[in-house]
């Protein structure tokens, strides 16, 4: 017999298979149960009459404990009132683990306790759901930047140097000197797209922010594509033509995710329309003042309010342009039409997601970085190879960085970003 899960139903139509699975509900009478249960890949129903499976094994079945886990022999029916279409007439069934007092039943539950049962939270289909979406965009990152050249490499997670600011590193004993984990890899994606052109990573980073937002986590994962020969036009090309890939992929490739969650899709379609909106920071700041935000001034940094008053101006993400350099990282090269701004961007997520992109023109000149260092207070010494970056045939080069558990949140369309890791690190949250 073959051993399924039940997305292959349509091959199987009115065959004999067996399903491994687990028991996430049920219901019965004295002729008939309902299962509802698992099996890793989607959530589906099971039927269990008494005269076809006879007296004992009703009566097992009866008394079957939530999350019970089951090897299931039954045949695949066609079940228009479900969402997936199918549902398994079983025959036999035999328990491979007992289960009893599982904590988390289909009552409602507060956010401390599930997040303490996380462990077992992921078997919901809520959190099923938004880790397939996470797959989903990880595939998609993959494919896009590969039918696009770019060539994989991974930035080192134990690091000397702290690219996006000294304040929020964690920093750990490495033999005799000081190592911090990784804020974000691209220094070194610099050097490697010097070597080898286009090149992205994607892996773990970690910031000692003491926020506790819905869009901080303290371990996250980011994807950063560096590009050599590449200003930061072009790079904003590539940025909105990523991000409508991804959401154009969770559509076509999640519809059962999407539905769990109840996420509209005419409004993701939104987001699949190339190019996105520009605003300028200077422009922001203005509209922002015209809008009754007081407590904003050029040159200040934006909060979420900010962020989420521009980004509902349209219903696409939108790009805020050229940052005064005096809030943005030592790196960023000086934006020739207003030298007091940056050549970077920040790609603002609608619907109040806020940053999901950081990217930037990166300064090729040595002497100007080499006076940035100095004036940033960073110590030469441990910068030293990424100044050689622009001494040895330097070229004007471009990159970003997307937060992945942000866009997940946001195409997901889910409240806190803590639902977009298995296991999110969270301020004062280590368990599990
Ligand atoms: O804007 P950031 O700090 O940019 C960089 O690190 C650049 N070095 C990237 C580059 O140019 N290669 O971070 C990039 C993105 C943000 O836009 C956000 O999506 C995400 O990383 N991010 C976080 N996500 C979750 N929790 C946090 N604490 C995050 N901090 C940044
Ligand atoms: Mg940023």
């Amino acid at each position: 017999m073959e051993i399924i899960t039940m997305d292959q139903a349509v091959s199987y139509l009115n065959q004999k298979v067996q399903i491994n699975a687990w028991l996430t509900n049920k219901r019965s009478s004295g002729k008939i149960a309902f299962l509802q249960l698992r099996d890793g890949k989607t959530y589906f129903q099971g039927i269990v009459l008494k005269e076809e499976v006879g007296e004992e094994v009703f009566d097992t079945v009866k008394g079957l404990g939530q999350e019970s886990s089951l090897k299931l022999i039954g045949t695949v029916q066609a079940d228009e009132r479900s969402s997936l279409g199918y549902e398994l007439l079983v025959h036999s069934i035999e328990v491979v683990g007992e289960s009893h007092e599982y904590p988390i039943t289909p009552k409602e539950h507060g956010t401390d306790f599930l997040m303490d049962h996380r462990h077992l939270w992921l078997r919901s289909s809520r959190q099923h759901a938004i880790m397939q979406i996470r797959n989903e965009i990880i595939r998609a990152t993959y494919e896009f930047f590969n039918d696009r050249g770019f060539v994989k490499i991974d930035p080192p997670i134990l690091t000397g140097s702290a690219p996006e600011g000294t304040t929020e590193l964690f920093q750990t004993k490495y033999f005799d000197e000081d190592a911090y984990l990784s804020q974000s890899g691209q220094l070194y994606m610099e050097a490697a797209a010097m070597a080898l052109g286009n090149v992205f990573s994607f892996g773990p980073t970690f910031r000692a922010e003491k926020s506790k937002t819905r869009r901080h986590l303290i371990e996250f994962w980011m994807m950063e594509p560096e590009m050599a020969f590449t200003d930061h036009e072009e790079s904003l090309q590539v940025q909105e033509q990523y991000v409508a890939y991804l959401v154009r992929n969770v559509i076509d490739n999640c519809h059962l995710a999407l539905e769990t969650l109840g996420r509209d899709i005419d409004v993701l379609e939104k987001y699949t329309q190339v190019p996105y909106p520009r605003i300028e920071y200077t422009e922001a700041v203005q509209l922002l003042k015209d809008n009754g935000f007081d407590d904003i001034e050029w040159g200040d940094d934006f909060g979420s309010p900010h962020e989420t008053f521009i980004a509902n101006q349209n219903d696409q993400p939108v790009f805020i342009i050229n940052w005064p350099r005096s809030i943005k990282p030592f790196y960023m090269k000086v934006n020739p039409d207003n030298p007091e701004t940056v050549l970077c961007a920040d790609m603002i997520a609608p619907e109040g997601y806020g940053e999901i992109i950081g990217g930037s023109q990166r300064i090729d000149d040595y002497e100007t970085l080499a006076e940035n260092i100095k004036s940033f207070k960073l110590d030469p010494e441990v910068y030293a190879w990424y100044l050689d970056l622009r001494k040895y045939g330097s070229v004007p080069h471009s990159g970003f960085g997307l937060g992945l558990e942000r866009a997940v949140a946001w195409i997901s369309g889910i409240e806190h970003i803590r639902e977009t890791s298995p296991f999110p690190r969270l301020l004062n949250r280590l368990y599990p």
